[in-house]
């Protein structure tokens, strides 16, 4: 069976949890999109790992872990990240593929995100500054430096020249000191003697693996809201987390996917700025931030934290065809007295299913919500039968609006806190 984990809201789902559970029935785990904007969070008794770039498969010791050409790829953060495994004993060799088609995120993507956002004042987007705006601009203009271009030193520093060279125009106007080529393709050519044994064409690789009827997982970054076409743009980042980007940033067509599972959490968090209708700034909100750990796996920002919002997980169901939900963190709301969920919004004393395309009519909408009683307790369950019988009046109705089935249910952050149902 060859499944799509896609995060249902804005990021932070708890993808990271539910990939790593998946990847048992998995033989292959790929991710198709974003980069080390990234964190998926995966704990194993008491070891806590932080994945950015590499699939969260890869604490399985014998699965095969892609990195499809859809992803950008920062070398530096991909070695840490390698040598954060390695020091806890996991070992990535022979089983992480890197597609060479994949884009490489420069050293000036990374400044010029930091650049930009600061030069936005208080219109900024709130980007996690790796460079990945950056990096898909140049992808999308044709002037990339990709990871095949690593494999011949020659090319590697034609490329990094011919970018240096437009890009140190920009460096004046923005007032930033110019970058030196000569210096990037040495550090570079340095990543690429490490990169080379990883590199591979995964387009062939993967449908190879499809045609001999192997068993893959693929692995959303970001969440649906998130997506640069269907999401809340300009508050959004710059690759496809839904469906589509799973084709296009792997190279597997269509026929591909029996089945796609979104991932919710049983509230919403935001992290950046944008629109967020059930967003709580009082103290409820701060409740819920601190009981749930919502500050970022990449950057350690606090994440602003609301009520579910079921108009947003619908729309994203609806854009990837989710046919089974995760729910994540029901525990976080554990002994809080009454639990919202937002059905609907009020724009202009109309209501209102469906979030505007234009910013500025999704930031005048006011949640409307349905109010459920709270529970006691739903951490350390570890079957639905034993969950109190207001926390699955609030999954029914979450299945009924959705008209898609809840299958899991996670109940805290250890890979066996799970309910599957
Ligand atoms: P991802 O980006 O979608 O993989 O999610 P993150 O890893 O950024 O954030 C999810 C956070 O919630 C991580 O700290 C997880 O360890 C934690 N987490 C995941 N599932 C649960 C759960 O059911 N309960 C609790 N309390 N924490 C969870
Ligand atoms: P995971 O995979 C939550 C947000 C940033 C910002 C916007 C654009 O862990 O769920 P970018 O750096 O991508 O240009 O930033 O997108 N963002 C995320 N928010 N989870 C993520 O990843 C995110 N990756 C990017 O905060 O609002
Ligand atoms: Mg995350």
């Amino acid at each position: 069976m060859n499944r799509l984990v896609v995060g249902a809201q804005w990021g932070d789902e708890g993808k990271g949890k539910i990939v790593d559970i998946l990847t048992h029935d998995a033989d292959v785990v790929v991710r198709y999109q974003g980069g080390s904007n990234a964190g998926h969070t995966v704990c194993i008794g008491d070891e806590t790992f932080i994945l950015h770039l590499i699939p969260s498969g890869i604490l399985h010791k014998d699965k095969i872990c892609v990195i499809g050409n859809g992803v950008v790829i920062d070398p530096k953060s991909f070695l840490e990240e390698k040598k954060m495994l390695e020091d806890l004993g996991i070992d990535i060799n022979e089983r992480l593929l890197i597609s060479e088609k994949a884009h490489l995120v420069m050293p000036y993507h990374r400044e010029f995100d930091a650049v930009k956002e600061n030069s936005l004042g208080d219109e900024k987007i709130g980007t996690t500054k790796r460079g990945i705006g950056p990096c898909y601009v140049d992808k999308h203009a044709r002037t990339g430096v990709r990871i095949c271009d690593m494999l011949d030193d020659d090319i590697l520093k034609r490329k990094i020249e011919t970018n240096v060279e437009e890009i140190n125009k920009l460096c004046d106007a923005y007032g930033m000191e110019k970058f030196d080529a000569g210096k990037i393709f040495e550090e570079y050519r340095q990543y690429a003697k490490e990169i080379k044994p990883y590199i591979r064409n995964t387009v062939y690789y993967l449908n190879g693996v499809f045609k001999n009827k192997k068993n893959i997982l693929l692995e959303g970054a970001q969440g649906s809201l998130l997506d640069v076409d269907f999401g809340t743009y300009p508050y959004v980042t710059s690759s496809n987390p839904t469906v589509g980007g799973a084709f296009s940033g792997t190279g597997l067509p269509y026929t591909v996917l029996d089945s796609v599972m979104g991932v919710m959490k049983a509230y919403t968090t935001r992290v950046g700025n944008g629109p967020f209708p059930s967003e709580l700034l009082d103290d409820m909100g701060e409740t819920i931030r601190q009981k749930g750990g919502e500050f970022g796996a990449t950057t350690g920002r606090p994440r602003r934290c609301g009520w579910l919002d079921l108009v947003v997980v619908k729309y994203a169901a609806m854009l990837s065809g989710m046919d089974s939900i995760a729910m994540t963190k029901i525990d976080v709301l554990d002994g809080i007295d009454e639990i919202k969920v937002c059905t609907s919004y009020e724009y202009e004393g109309r209501k209102i299913g469906f979030i505007p395309s234009q910013l500025e009519e999704f930031a005048k909408c006011k949640p409307i919500y349905k109010t459920f009683k709270g529970w006691e307790r739903t951490s350390d369950m570890y079957s639905y039968n034993e969950l109190p019988d207001s926390a699955k009046q609030y999954i029914d109705f979450i299945e009924k609006f959705l008209g898609i089935p809840v299958k899991m249910i996670s109940t805290g952050a250890k890979r066996d806190e799970v309910i599957v149902k």
